[in-house]
């Protein structure tokens, strides 16, 4: 199939679609400038050891160390705006042809770009706990006191180190993702934008869904069980996407 009937195939999709969910990945945000995680050659995980770096482990092992690996990655690029790709999802929830959007994503861009119903099932870069007492904190109080010397960061009330509300590997999935199992029992299209499918429970979601497309510059795991894949750049995909819907 041409790229065209791609574009018309999927609006059509959309269209006849009573119930219609996104699932993206990191590979949505890329075109804003943050890399993804397993691009070759640029993805971060082909600089860092993520079992090394981004676990539960590796943060109660050194907590100091874990910060000086990880920080500058989740707060560098806090200034960074939503590209056509978000955009393009919340205008279709807008018009109703978009019921939510379930998002590997912890950069906040989806909430930016004005999608409402989203389920940030790796969790966000809003808030931080405390891993002794849980009292919870905005991202600044640990990013002011990193940056003040003070690492591990600590809990003002008792002392204990802080963590990101963001999931790493080893941490159980929080309510995002059970509300995201949930939605997917009512998803008649799925629609996969920017993701590799390679992480559980996450890449389980595609086999609840009645039709799949994915969108994604290189295949993933689930491209023969898709009944549409489109190996192209999110941004123009869904700005041609919306532009085919409106001739329907
Ligand atoms: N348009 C379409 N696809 C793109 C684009 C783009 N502009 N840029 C990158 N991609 C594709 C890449 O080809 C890649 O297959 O997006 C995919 C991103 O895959 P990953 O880097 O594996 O990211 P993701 O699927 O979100 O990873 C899942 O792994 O490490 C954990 O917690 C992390 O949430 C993350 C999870």
């Amino acid at each position: 199939m041409h790229y065209s009937e791609k574009i018309n195939c999927l609006a059509g999709f959309i269209k006849k679609s009573a119930h219609t969910l996104a699932l993206t990945g990191a590979g949505i945000s890329t075109e804003s400038g943050i890399p993804d995680f397993r691009s070759p050659g640029t993805g971060l995980w082909t600089k860092f050891d993520p079992i090394k770096v981004a676990t539960v482990s590796a943060l109660k092992r050194d907590p100091a160390a874990f910060y000086e690996i990880n920080l500058d990655r989740w707060t560098r690029y806090t200034g960074v705006e939503p590209n056509a790709a978000h955009y393009a999802l919340a205008r279709l929830e807008s018009e109703g042809l978009l019921q939510g959007v379930i998002t590997q994503n912890i950069d906040g861009l989806h909430r930016k770009a004005g999608s409402k119903q989203l389920w940030e099932v790796h969790g966000h870069l809003r808030t931080c706990h405390c891993m002794g007492c849980k009292e919870s904190y905005p991202l600044d109080f640990l990013v002011n006191q990193f940056n003040d010397g003070t690492n591990p960061p600590r809990c003002k009330r008792c002392g204990g180190v802080l963590r990101l509300d963001v999931v790493l590997f080893e941490d159980p999935l929080g309510e995002d993702f059970t509300g995201a199992v949930y939605a997917m029992n009512k998803c008649r299209l799925l629609i996969v934008v920017g993701s590799s499918l390679q992480v559980y429970p996450v890449a389980s979601l595609p086999e609840r869904a009645r039709q799949l497309v994915i969108i994604n510059k290189e295949p993933t795991p689930w491209d023969d069980r898709a009944d549409l894949v489109i190996n192209d750049m999110a941004g123009s995909v869904l700005t041609d996407v919306l532009a085919a819907l409106e001739k329907l």
